[in-house]
């Protein structure tokens, strides 16, 4: 059943609940279109793991991956948007820390990535674009 984050701290609140409950090894996939808040969500997920909220968190868009310590051990951020050809995706090591908690928007772009999802949030923007939507999926 979809939930509503009505403003950006709705969905800071979520993140915060989410991080508490990831574990080293899970990989969240972020589902949504443009502007859904892919990146919002992840990046109040790592500022609750890392316990620094003003934390810069930069969209990983031109990167493709982003990594960050945390006491919960390393955090992967990664936006699969710009990735040429799936088989490219062997090259970022998303699966290659079996420790690590990997967080993937745009992941649509490798069925390996999709495969591989210990929980899929899906976020929209609800007809009127009041707030976003949100479905977990685990
Ligand atoms: N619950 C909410 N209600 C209204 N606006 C929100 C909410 N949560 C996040 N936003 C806003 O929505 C926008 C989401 O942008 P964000 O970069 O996170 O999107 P994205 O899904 O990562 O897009 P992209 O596919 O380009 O990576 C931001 O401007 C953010 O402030
Ligand atoms: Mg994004």
């Amino acid at each position: 059943m979809a939930r509503l984050l009505a403003d950006d701290d709705a969905t800071a609140a979520l993140g915060a609940e989410l991080a508490a409950t990831l574990q080293p090894g899970d990989l969240v996939v972020l589902e949504g279109d443009l502007g859904a808040g892919k990146t919002a969500l992840a990046r109040a997920i790592i500022r609750s793991l890392t316990g620094d909220q003003r934390m810069d968190v930069p969209s990983p868009t031109f990167a493709l991956v982003q990594p960050y310590d945390t006491p919960k051990g390393p955090v992967l951020h990664a936006d699969l948007y710009r990735l040429g050809d799936p088989r490219e995706v062997d090259e970022l090591g998303l699966l290659d820390n079996p420790d690590a908690i990997v967080l993937v928007e745009w992941a649509e772009r490798s069925p390996e990535i999709v495969a591989a999802a210990t929980l899929t949030v899906a976020l929209s923007i609800p007809p009127g674009g009041d707030g976003r939507l949100v479905t977990l999926t685990r």
